[in-house]
């Protein structure tokens, strides 16, 4: 049996908390979950281990006093010089009654405390830090991917889990009066770093400031409903086509999009096409379905389903759905080639993971003689190795269906932020970033699944999660909307 060096729980205990999402009622309630994980009572020598907390002096006492959490020391600002070794760090940024600071003072004043402390904290122990975007005024404010995106640079990012924030108190209270794409504000980040080999402190400070986001344009005023911030689809069992190929989204998950970005008769489309997933979620509406997808293999696989789906439902007779996926680089579109389009959904190649081995699910796959990659074609981007290039390439394709969107538009890009080989690439954040020199960033919503069995990774001796949830992004083209 493994021995667990990392905390004191059972193989069974460790499992659950790996899941990359959860939901919580209680701040209490989540820092336990953590704080069980995070630290260990060491069996021989019975040290208590030091968690410096900064949060309400009220859930600090709660947590003091819980028993499941004997023999932890709790360390505050106040009693900070007590100790000269931290084994975990935990900074609440939610929400400290009575302090109502602004956004902007808090962040710096983290960056601070984290350089006033760093000394204390044990090699390779963790940092979490609970923080929420922001929906501000009609702005999106993605603070926590900006904190996460500066501190990357002093302190290894470990991991992220993606809480569901169910406190009554904290729903976005905010007077009826949405006039653009918005979701529930109850995403709560817990963001885990790690200080460790490469770690360095000199001039922290904060190098991804919000401004840098495109907020300032004009949002087309359109949508006036609140979409959910996140959903557990349960799609069917694939069909044997559909397996074929190796990533694929689920149609129920890009129903909900569609119906809620789209009107009936409008035009959906979809660059990366695969197995046709957009298309016949689209026709399944009755929209009309568009795309293009580079593999000519997977461009039959997508047009024999939508045509299946034309021909099976009566819908189809009474409305004049079309649908036409093209064997094309995505790259190459133009505006010639298809009709001005209403919305778009799409899932890229999430960088080259699939040409990794060892990735997720590719032994069982070579298993069952199914597809490892999309395709050999050096035109495919999930054949780019390097990072920086992969997301030059997927912007320029995405920066090239700007003429083909109509104005005030919505596109919706899913994606995963990707670990590899040890390190955090923050794919979704990064994109983000890029995009929103040109179209305007809406709020995330996630798609979480529940139904992958969970892998015991660094079981006994480090924090890995199973990344269960995926980003689904949106953006708005500027302008306004002509019907
Ligand atoms: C994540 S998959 C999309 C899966 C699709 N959403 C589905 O449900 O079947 C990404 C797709 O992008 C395609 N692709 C990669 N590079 C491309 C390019 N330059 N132009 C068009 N398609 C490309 C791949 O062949 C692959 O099918």
């Amino acid at each position: 049996m493994v021995k667990n060096r990392f905390n004191n729980l059972t193989s069974k205990q460790w499992l659950p908390f790996q899941k990359s999402w959860y939901k919580f009622d209680s701040i209490t309630e989540l820092l336990i979950k953590n704080i069980l994980f995070f630290t260990k009572v060491d069996d021989e020598t019975n040290r208590s281990p030091n968690i410096f907390i900064d949060a309400d002096d009220k859930v600090i006492k709660q947590l003091a006093k819980d028993e499941l959490l004997m023999n932890r020391n709790f360390i505050t600002k106040k009693n900070l010089e007590k100790t000269d070794k931290l084994d975990f760090v935990i900074f609440n940024l939610l929400d400290i009654p009575g302090q109502k600071r602004e956004a902007d003072k808090i962040i710096h004043q983290l960056l601070d405390d984290i350089s006033s402390i760093q000394s204390k904290i044990i090699h390779r122990k963790f940092i979490l830090i609970l923080i929420k975007n922001e929906f501000n005024k009609g702005k999106f404010i993605p603070r926590a991917w900006e904190l996460a995106k500066t501190l990357q640079q002093y302190l290894s990012l470990k991991d992220e889990k993606i809480g569901v924030d169910l406190r009554e108190e904290n729903l976005n209270q905010e007077k009826q009066k949405p006039n653009y794409y918005k979701t529930k504000n109850d995403i709560v980040y817990s963001l885990y770093f790690r200080k460790d080999e490469r770690s360095k402190f000199d001039g922290m400070s904060l190098k991804h400031p919000f401004s840098y986001y495109n907020t300032k344009q004009e949002r087309a005023k359109i949508f006036n409903r609140k979409f959910a911030s996140w959903q557990i689809v349960k799609p069917p069992p694939r069909k044997k086509d559909e397996i074929l190929h190796p990533a694929k989204y689920p149609e129920v998950l890009i129903q909900s999009f569609i119906e809620h970005f789209t009107d009936e008769g409008d035009n959906v489309f979809d660059p990366m096409s695969g197995t046709g997933s957009t298309q016949v979620a689209a026709l399944k509406l009755g929209r009309n379905a568009f795309g293009t997808e580079l593999s000519e293999f997977f461009g039959k696989i997508a047009n024999d389903r939508c045509k299946k789906e034309t021909e099976k439902t009566s819908l189809f007779e009474k409305k004049d759905v079309k649908f036409s996926i093209k064997i094309k680089d995505a790259v190459k579109i133009s505006k010639k080639d298809f009709q001005p389009v209403d919305y778009i959904i799409t899932s890229p190649p999430y960088w080259d993971m699939l040409n990794m081995k060892g990735a997720e699910n590719q032994a069982k796959r070579k298993a069952k003689g199914l597809l490892l990659n999309y395709s050999d074609s050096k035109d495919d981007i999930g054949n780019i190795e390097d990072y920086d290039q992969f997301l030059n390439e997927l912007v320029r394709i995405y920066f090239n269906l700007f003429d083909l969107l109509k104005p005030g538009k919505y596109f919706t890009v899913i994606v995963k932020n990707i670990k590899k080989k040890g390190s955090n690439y923050p794919f979704a954040w990064d994109l983000s970033e890029r995009l929103s020199k040109k179209y305007i960033l809406c709020p995330e919503s996630f798609w979480f699944q529940d139904d992958q069995s969970i892998a015991p990774y660094g079981y006994g001796n480090t924090w890995v999660s199973n990344t269960f949830h995926h980003y689904c992004l949106t953006f708005q083209k500027p302008g306004s909307v002509v019907k």
